[in-house]
């Protein structure tokens, strides 16, 4: 009898542990679903151009004051080659690469991301002063690399 008992809360005690694993399982593939808008994303390299949305890069107006701006990063050279982007607006940067490593790093702003293939990263910002903004690949990436650069106008 009292052999029994014990058996029991052995029993209880493994099927609780059991459950235990699944929630821990359950939980961890719920988190796994869940991508944050603000997450990594990922991208065919070899398809870049041909993938939405940067079949189509530069800029997208997604808020009132709200734009998602879709960068390549290419050797050598950003496309768009020249972009426009509206004082004091929201700008959710999004950067990637259909060849090498490069970086995006936009002069006299916080912006620095770097572009790499299979990769979209982002970054937000908001431009509060008007002017021309010098965009620089900061990875070495070849004999190009110097020449690798862009134009932002905000106003
Ligand atoms: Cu691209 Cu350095």
């Amino acid at each position: 009898m009292h052999i029994h008992r014990l058996e029991k809360i052995w029993l209880a005690i493994g099927v609780a542990m059991l459950f235990v694993f699944l929630g821990v399982i359950g939980v961890g593939a719920f988190a796994m679903g869940m991508q944050p808008p603000t997450g990594h994303h990922t991208i065919d390299p070899e398809k870049v151009s041909e993938t939405y949305p940067f079949n189509n890069p530069g800029l997208e107006q997604v808020g009132e004051n709200e734009y998602n701006a879709y960068m390549i990063a290419y050797a050598f050279g950003f496309k768009p080659a020249k972009m426009e982007v509206p004082l004091g607006a929201k700008v959710h940067f999004q950067v990637t690469s259909p060849d090498v490593v490069h970086g995006f790093q936009i002069t006299g702003t916080t912006v620095n991301l770097m572009a790499v293939p299979g990769e979209v990263n982002h970054y937000t910002y908001t431009f509060d002063k008007p002017g021309e903004y010098l965009v620089l690949c900061n990875e070495y990436c070849g004999a190009g690399h110097e020449f690798m650069a862009t134009t932002i106008i905000v106003k």
